[in-house]
């Protein structure tokens, strides 16, 4: 009998290769919407239903079209040892029969192994020289003499496999499914250790993104952050916890368009529609280390301006610098805290960068001026498009025309679009003339108002047209034969340029994901060169290297309790991805918020690393002036204990900067092995000693936070709870977000102020909480705030402090800053004293001393010593 073309495919139904595949060892074969049997097995796969449910909430569920395991790949017939590591040249094999153009038939594979902790691997071809992603990374000359992972590979298919040493946890393994390299279309999957699996952003989602099947797919896009949609920037990394709780990372430099698949095997699918397949594997082994090894490789982060960890207030709709200067105004007259005051697109004359509108926002430079007097800051929002409409009269248009800077089409003229102010012309940052030209309309800028820092929004690029004005041709890189599963009805060029626009080196379809780096780049470059001091760069858009070079805002989140909860999670991925300067718009930022939701956000916000109260156009007010007394002294209060706070977070952004460790951190960075820790993201640390459980429900008195197992203490009141690693009901009425100091740290303090201009002359205090060994340590790094060179040229001070039963002591590590005036310290507090003690001496000389015996609090008080010298604490 003839089965005619059901021959092929009921064939596939009793191979068993394919009928007894479980739902878990499924890699698609199908990624694109609208699978059939028949279009199945004319690709060479097995086509069988799912065991599981289909879940309508997810992103991505078991593939029905699936890879046979022989399905054709890559083999080789010898792998050679080379002086850095190990290369082979790969052979294509099987038959091909994906719709996405005809294999590269010889591939080049390369291994490094740099160091005793990180592995980085190659897949080119050899023949033409692809695209491969601008970030510099460091050269990798040899091989390292000892390392801390074992490489296996297979021949036949060709597989890589890493593995760590002590324990045989897998790292890297690409035998799961096939191995394929077109020009559009590049597919390796790996062996996860865990479903412990966090990063792959930018997106909204848990922080813990491993366990079901999932797809996160990268490709830039002016998108409010919703579950499942591509978003702003792009991650191709992740982090994975073994299972005893060893963390290592991956991280695949490629900028293309891609799809990230998760499956609960566990694996992950890497499929990107262009570029090489470059990866780097680190081995930790904490999570701590595997940051600080993934920001060796892509950059460690820019060290911010002091000033710019204070409270920053803006909003979209200030119409006219008499709003700007009411909202200063009632805010510095309740003695709010409040470093910076933003302007969105409203300060601009037409919409057009590098202007102001000389009716409504004329005295824009005395506003500034008036800030820098109060010493307060001044940051302003920059878009990418160039207004093309008034040639000849508008300086940044025509010096960019002059200097050819601005993005072509495919045929070689300006690719026109359209954003705020009407058709525009959009930089390539990568052009070799633009970061000169860019600097000079900065410059130019600066002579005017004299800002602070830059705000770069709408860099995906944001395109209000398809493509261009004129559409986009249409071709191969417009249309690849296989799209990502992106927003926009599956098109590249939807809400952007078109991929098949050109910049200077390469197409836009390789560039686009790398448009908010290459725009934070230039901007890092002009600013620091017009103020020659420190500054902040806050950008949408984001790439590995971003943190470098500036910080990130999550973008248009909602004013929602949902979106509160998950400013958490994004903020910390972005941890993760060596960019520690981030926060969410406080209060949200589409839709009007409540003055409950605004005041548990200005709360938790208290906590975000960068603390930025945005709103969109037409809301109300969200600034905290603008609510009853009640909520404007709760805000003020927790806006005072972040400024008491921040000597502290000051150090952590030190240390993230010198190592790449993230401030604001998941609770399993600390606690490693307890897997309660593993997915929570409603709390998180700031370094290893405060923990923060904010309030993320309507209308709710109290918190059901996890507290590791140790000895916490409130931060406020000092009541010590000792935990066994359990949930406790935390006390949260509309004044309090719960916070808890680690037993074992000392954090440096000073007495808030309403600037951090004034707070850093204010005098220091230290609180030591005792572990359950009466012992605790902390440090402090300090220098002016501001200067470029703080910490290449070593001009700042480190002291570490420590305690222990009596005493508490301090070492000065480094003495590089001499401040204008000594910095005092003239208060501290030990938590978890048990003994009262009478007598306190510091340096030798007598203290006042009082002790709560009910908070087993002793405070040390009365005295004022050199923070900058050691300093030798006594009590008995
Ligand atoms: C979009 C940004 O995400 C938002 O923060 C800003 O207010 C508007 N653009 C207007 O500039």
């Amino acid at each position: 009998m003839d089965r005619g073309p059901y021959e092929s495919y009921l064939k596939k139904l009793t191979d068993p290769q394919c009928s007894k595949s479980a739902d878990n060892d499924r890699f698609d074969c199908h990624p694109e919407p609208n699978a059939n049997p028949q279009k199945c097995v004319a690709r060479g796969c097995c086509w069988k239903s799912a065991s599981a449910n289909f879940d309508p909430e997810a992103s991505y569920n078991v593939p029905w079209c699936f890879f046979p395991s022989d399905y054709a790949g890559y083999s080789t017939d010898e792998i050679v040892v080379t002086s850095t590591g190990y290369a082979a040249t790969l052979t294509a094999t099987g038959q091909w029969q994906l719709p996405y153009g005809t294999r590269i038939g010889l591939l080049r594979f390369e291994l490094f192994m740099p160091t005793v902790d990180s592995i980085r691997f190659k897949f080119y071809d050899p023949a033409n020289k692809r695209y491969e992603v601008p970030i510099s990374t460091p050269e990798i000359q040899k091989k390292a003499f000892k390392t801390n992972y074992h490489i296996d590979f297979t021949k036949n298919p060709f597989s890589v496999k890493i593995t760590r040493k002590s324990t045989g946890a897998v790292l890297f393994d690409s035998s799961p499914s096939p191995l394929i390299f077109t020009d559009q279309f590049l597919l390796i999957s790996t062996l996860l250790s865990s479903s412990n699996l966090y990063g792959l952003g930018e997106q909204k989602a848990p922080l813990q993104k491993g366990g079901a099947w999932a797809r996160y797919s990268l490709w830039a896009r002016d998108q409010s952050p919703t579950f499942n949609t591509n978003i702003y920037g792009s991650h191709p990394f992740f982090l994975n916890l073994e299972p005893d709780g060893k963390a290592h990372g991956v991280f695949l430099l490629n900028s293309n368009a891609m799809d990230v698949d998760i499956s609960p095997k566990p694996a992950v699918t890497f499929r990107t529609i262009g570029g090489i397949l470059d990866f780097f594997v680190f081995l930790g082994p904490s999570a701590d280390a595997v940051i600080s090894q993934y920001t060796d490789v892509i950059g460690k982060p820019f060290m911010p301006p002091y000033w710019s960890l204070g409270f920053h207030l803006c909003r979209y709709g200030y119409s006219d610098t008499a709003y700007v200067k009411k909202i200063i105004e009632r805010n510095r007259a309740i003695g709010i805290p409040y470093d910076v005051q933003w302007t969105d697109i409203d300060y601009m004359d037409a919409k057009f960068d590098w202007t102001y509108d000389p009716k409504r926002y004329g005295d824009l430079p005395s506003v500034v001026e008036d800030l820098h007097e109060h010493g307060q800051k001044y940051i302003m929002i920059i878009d990418p498009g160039i207004a093309n409409t008034q040639p000849g009269k508008y300086a940044a248009y025509d010096e960019g025309v002059k200097d050819g800077v601005f993005i072509q089409d495919s045929k070689g003229n300006l690719l026109i679009g359209k954003v705020w102010p009407g058709t525009v012309t959009f930089p390539d940052f990568y052009h070799p003339n633009a970061t000169k030209w860019w600097t000079k309309q900065a410059q130019d800028w600066h002579t005017k108002v004299s800002y602070d820092g830059i705000w770069i929004d709408m860099n995906e690029p944001s395109n209000f047209v398809f493509g261009s004005t004129v559409g986009c041709p249409g071709n191969h890189l417009d249309n690849p034969p296989y799209v990502p599963q992106i927003s926009g009805n599956g098109s590249l060029a939807d809400n952007t340029v078109c991929p098949s626009a050109l910049h200077y080196s390469t197409s836009h379809y390789n560039l686009h994901n790398l448009y908010g780096l290459s725009e934070t780049m230039a901007t890092a470059s002009a600013v620091t060169s017009v103020i020659k001091k420190r500054s902040i760069i806050i950008s949408r858009s984001t790439f590995p290297s971003q943190g470098h070079f500036g910080g990130h805002w999550t973008g248009d989140v909602f004013s929602t309790w949902e979106d509160l909860h998950y400013s958490i999670p994004a903020m910390l991925e972005f941890g993760m991805y060596g960019i520690p300067l981030v926060g969410a718009d406080i209060c949200g930022f589409n839709h009007d918020t409540t003055e409950e939701l605004c005041t548990r956000w200005m709360q938790l916000g208290a906590f975000y690393p960068f603390m930025r109260n945005h709103n969109t156009l037409g809301a109300p007010d969200q600034d905290p002036a603008a609510f009853s007394k009640r909520a404007q002294s709760i805000m003020k209060a927790i806006l005072e204990v972040r400024y008491t706070l921040l000597p502290f977070l000051y150090t952590l952004m030190v240390n993230s900067h010198m190592t790449g460790v993230p401030a604001a951190r998941p609770l399993f960075f600390s606690f490693p092995t307890d897997v309660n820790t593993f997915d929570i993201d409603k709390q998180f640390m700031w370094g290893s000693s405060l923990i923060i459980s904010p309030v993320l429900t309507q209308g709710a008195e109290s918190v059901e936070a996890y507290l590791p197992k140790g000895i916490w203490y409130d931060l406020y009141t000092s009541q010590m709870i000792g935990s066994t690693g359990k949930m406790i009901g935390l006390p949260a009425p509309l004044e309090k977000i719960p916070v808890h100091i680690r037993g074992g740290s000392i954090l440096p303090l000073q007495a808030p102020a309403v600037t951090t201009t004034l707070s850093r002359k204010n005098p220091f205090g230290l609180i030591a909480a005792y572990d359950v060994n009466g012992s605790a340590s902390g440090e402090l790094f300090w220098d002016d705030g501001d200067s470029l060179d703080s910490y290449s040229a070593d001009k700042f001070c480190h002291v570490a402090f420590s305690a222990a039963q009596g005493t508490l002591t301090s070492v000065i590590m480094k003495n590089g800053y001499a401040p204008e005036s000594p910095l005092v310290i003239t208060e501290i507090r030990v938590l978890g004293v048990a003994m009262k003690p009478t007598h306190a001496e510091v340096n030798g000389q007598s203290a006042k001393v009082t002790y709560l015996d009910h908070l087993l609090e002793l405070e040390i008080a009365d005295f004022s010593a050199d923070l900058l010298s050691p300093l030798r604490v006594t009590w008995k």
